[in-house]
């Protein structure tokens, strides 16, 4: 559940600025645990074409992404990533939140939010990988039932190096696939 006062929606263009806001005040807390981002954005600008980018991969069944909000501000983001069908049904969940509204339950809810929505969407599991100090995160993953199966070394370029990540996963379901 999405804590009281916060709303979630699908990523629009139209969100863009809020985001470039979001992401120029969240600079710092973000920086350890994202990859390297260019000064271009940070900037209005910069951000509508990282929001166009990403809703192209968005119209080709890639990525569902979408905003946390307080108001009229953006406080974070939740995405589904590399949606896979076939046989897998699988996608990477990625999300943050703003500094000033953390341990509040929002990552919690937005998490819990995607995976029904992942499962929704005919999906059967729903995997994401944290830095081995992560803490935070990893409580997050485990509030919602995500289970630990393994530490990937050299998984991800973060902070400027190919980091070890601890990998966890939910099973959404155990109905058959049907075919066709
Ligand atoms: C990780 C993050 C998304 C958590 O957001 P949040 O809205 O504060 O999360 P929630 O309020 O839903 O839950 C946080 C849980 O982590 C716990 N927590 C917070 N900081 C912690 C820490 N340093 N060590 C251990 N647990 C911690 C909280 O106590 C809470 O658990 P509880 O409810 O059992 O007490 C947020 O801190 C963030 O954006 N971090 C930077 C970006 C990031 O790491 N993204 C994930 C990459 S894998």
């Amino acid at each position: 559940v999405i804590p009281e006062g916060y709303d979630i929606h699908e990523l629009t263009a139209a969100d863009a600025p809020g985001l470039a806001a979001a992401y120029r005040r969240n600079r710092e807390h973000l920086e350890p645990w994202e990859p390297a981002r260019e000064e271009d954005f940070f900037t209005d600008e910069g951000q509508a074409a990282a929001v166009d980018t990403q809703l192209v991969a968005v119209g080709n069944g890639l990525v569902v992404a979408w905003v946390l909000t307080h108001g009229d501000l953006v406080v974070g983001r939740v995405n589904l990533n590399n949606l896979i069908m076939g046989v897998l049904r699988s996608a990477s969940v990625g999300y943050w939140v703003d500094a000033d509204h953390q341990g509040r339950g929002l990552a919690s809810g937005a998490v819990e939010f995607v995976c029904a929505q992942a499962q929704g969407r005919g999906l059967h599991r729903v995997e994401a990988g944290t830095l081995l100090d992560n803490d935070a995160s990893q409580r997050v993953l485990e509030r919602c039932g995500f289970e630990y199966y393994g530490t990937a070394p050299r998984f991800l370029f973060i902070r400027g190096a190919w980091q070890d990540h601890r990998l966890y996963q939910r099973i959404l379901h155990d109905r058959p696939l049907t075919p066709g």
